[in-house]
């Protein structure tokens, strides 16, 4: 009697730990297919975002280079305690720029059209600036690089807002094109404030007239930026 119902209880036992072992590999099962599920397509609104922000990145990133290009060509000569500087931050921007690039052609993105104005206006305004003074080119770099430290950390907050996808299982998350997109962008925003700094402990605010400068130069950014976007 006592062997029955020690035997009972051993059946009993095992039964559990096995609907328990296939509970669990059930659940594994369920986590892999949702791996492979795919997330909802995006929305019309959704591509034609990312468009933008591919095409005026790109048009931001280019304007960027040929700025850098213009601060190095008046002042690496001139002021050489400044060129390894100015050439840390251009080399920075080619390759922000080599990155939008690559993103452009794989999404088919097609460039602003305004792009051979981007490039002279962006070369005159730092080579302008440069002239002026070095405070000057340092000011420009405040400038620019306030905005596009705003204009990214939107597009952040735009990527991780709006772009949560359902998958068929009713899962939620980003993508990895939109993580990838989204961890390029603040990577890239990180290195813009970084030149930020640089300006600012490079005398920016010893430019005459500063609250000018740096206040045409913002707006001039912000008119691109909008422009970029659309044109
Ligand atoms: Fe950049
Ligand atoms: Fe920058």
């Amino acid at each position: 009697m006592l062997f029955i119902a020690k035997n009972s209880a051993t059946r009993r036992l095992f039964s559990i730990v096995h609907a328990s072992r296939a509970e669990s590999s059930k659940a594994v099962k369920t986590t892999t297919s949702n791996e492979n599920e795919k997330f909802e397509a995006l929305s019309d609104a959704q591509k034609a975002y990312l468009n933008r922000v591919i095409r005026v990145d790109q048009a931001g990133e280019l304007g960027a280079n040929y700025i850098y290009a213009g601060q190095y060509f008046v002042l690496a000569n001139k002021h050489r305690h400044l060129k390894p500087i100015l050439q840390e931050m251009w080399d920075q921007e080619i390759q922000h720029h080599k990155v939008f690039n690559e993103l452009q052609l794989k999404r088919r993105v097609r460039p602003s059209l305004l792009t051979p104005m981007w490039k002279v206006g962006a070369f005159a305004m730092g080579s302008l600036t440069a002239l002026l003074s070095p405070a000057g080119a340092m000011a420009c770099t405040e400038a620019v690089e306030t905005v596009i430290g705003n204009h990214y950390n939107a597009q952040l907050r735009c990527l991780n807002d709006q772009f949560q996808f359902k998958k068929p299982s009713g899962v939620t998350g980003q993508s990895e094109e939109i993580k990838d997109l989204a961890s390029t962008i603040a990577q890239f925003r990180d290195e813009e404030l970084e030149h930020l700094d640089t300006a600012v402990l490079h005398d920016s605010h010893k430019a005459v007239p500063y609250m000018l400068l740096t206040g045409t130069i913002k707006t001039i950014c912000r008119a691109a930026i909008w422009t970029a976007e659309r044109v």
